[in-house]
């Protein structure tokens, strides 16, 4: 600067080096440390994959084969979902081959126990710290470091150097970052949990996104048993697994086969078609409904229920332009049975067909599943991961998949693969024989 901010004048400024204090920080600037080592990145040593297998397969396949040592891992889920049962049979496992500690500050330790009454034996030698004071955490943690650790949940914890209260975003913040430094510094594998409000309010655990290693939402509805981890950010896996668990009343079961619970009502029923979605490593056959009725309201619904909606609406008019189904005066709804998901492009033709089914009220011939992006132009274009999508329709007795070009993908015995490019063509295919 010219000129001085302070008293005005110019010219009076002179070079100096920084104070200690603020060199001190770490790995700042490079001025500030000419020695720091540069490497070529061949030379540097990999890190040693280490991981905690938390026994409980679905977390584990989300996780990427388990928790990593001085890393965080965050799972959010609305009250009720399951989270504190989760924690409990992780850390069970975990507690047969190494320390492993679950610091509650929702919950006494005798509730903990009631619920590990509920889980059987081997909840026994997890250790409990009822604990909201983070200072507190921190000096047991530090005193004795554990081998795995569970925060439950980290919204109660809270610092005596913040005034904020219980829960705010500068609290749960102070709470990670003491956390993460904690697990690092110990080589500790830390859960925490994070509790998302029923309407939605992502917040407190959203804004730790960017602090911890890898976060998990842990899904679910009060109405059905099953309950869906996934993750949303992963520094050491893939996003795009899935996993499904069932609550029992002696705790959350893996459920090994996701497809027979999601086809649980499915059949050869009007406004039905099944799709072979993909996620993560695992295909799954699920089922696309649509119901099609007159309305008098302008413009006509479009409710979209686990598919996408823009995808809906373009769906449907494509439909009506290419197909000849109109449904301008009428309701649509789409959604795909159990929970489940299919916002992948490739459900496009199982939300034609199911729509058609829904307008014409006749269903597809035989179980039929269909796999498909449809363009603008109403052409059915090829999918991702064909070979895997028909593998799975196979498995689950499907006898015929509507389907846009697959390549090179090999067709199992047995199924009826119907390669269409255009819709029009599709529909004609999927309906052939019932009178449509
Ligand atoms: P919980 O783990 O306390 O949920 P969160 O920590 O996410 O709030 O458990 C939620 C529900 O699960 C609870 O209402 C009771 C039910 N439950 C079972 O059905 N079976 C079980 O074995 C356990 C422990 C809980
Ligand atoms: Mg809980």
């Amino acid at each position: 600067m010219g000129r001085c901010p302070a008293c005005g004048e110019w010219d009076t400024l002179r070079e100096a080096p920084a104070p200690a204090a603020s060199r001190a920080r770490g790995p700042g600037p490079a001025s500030a440390r000419a020695d720091a080592q540069v490497r070529r990145l061949d030379e540097v040593e990999p890190l040693a994959e280490h991981r905690i297998p938390t026994g409980v397969g679905e977390l584990d396949r989300v996780l990427g084969g388990g928790l990593v040592p001085g890393s965080l891992v965050l799972i959010g889920g609305e009250p009720g979902i399951g989270k504190s049962t989760l924690v409990l049979q992780a850390l069970a496992h975990m507690a047969q081959s190494r320390d492993a500690l679950l610091v509650t500050g929702e919950e006494s330790p005798a509730q903990v126990k009631s619920r590990a009454d509920r889980l059987g034996p081997g909840c026994g030698r997890i250790r409990v710290l009822p604990e909201t004071h983070l200072e507190s955490v921190v000096a047991t943690l530090e005193g004795d470091p554990p081998g795995a650790c569970a925060i439950d949940s980290v919204q109660t914890l809270t610092s005596d150097t913040l005034d904020s209260a219980p829960g705010s975003p500068a609290q749960v913040r102070k709470v990670t970052a003491e956390l993460v430094r904690l697990a690092k510094q110990h080589d500790i594998a830390v859960i925490i949990v994070g509790q998302v409000t029923k309407d939605g309010g992502l917040a407190g655990p959203r804004l730790l996104e960017h602090m911890v290693d890898a976060v998990i939402a842990f899904e679910g509805d009060d109405l059905r048993a099953q309950r869906v981890l996934r993750a949303l950010k992963n520094r050491f896996g893939s996003t795009n697994e899935t996993g499904i668990l069932e609550m029992r009343p002696e705790g959350l079961a893996s459920v090994d086969d996701p497809s027979s619970v999601y086809l649980a009502e499915a059949g050869e029923r009007v406004g039905s078609c099944l799709f072979p979605a993909v996620e993560g490593s695992r295909a799954v056959l699920v089922e696309v409904q649509a119901l099609v009725g007159p309305t008098d309201i302008v413009p006509p619904r479009r409710v979209a229920g686990g598919v996408d909606r823009t995808r809906l609406a373009q769906v449907l008019a494509v439909l009506s332009r290419h197909a000849g189904v109109r449904l301008g005066d009428q309701d649509v709804f789409v959604s795909v049975a159990g929970g489940a998901r299919a916002q992948d492009p490739a459900a496009d033709l199982a939300i034609a067909l199911a729509v058609t089914s829904a307008a014409r009220g006749t269903p597809l011939t035989g179980p039929t599943a269909a796999m498909g992006e449809i363009g603008l132009t109403g052409a059915v274009r090829p999918v991702s991961h064909a070979a895997r999508r028909l593998a799975v329709c196979s498995a689950h007795q499907v006898a015929r998949v509507a389907s846009g070009p697959v390549g090179d993908a090999a067709v199992p015995a047995g199924l009826d693969v119907l390669l269409r490019e255009e819709v029009p063509d599709a529909i004609r295919a999927a309906f052939a024989g019932n009178g449509a």
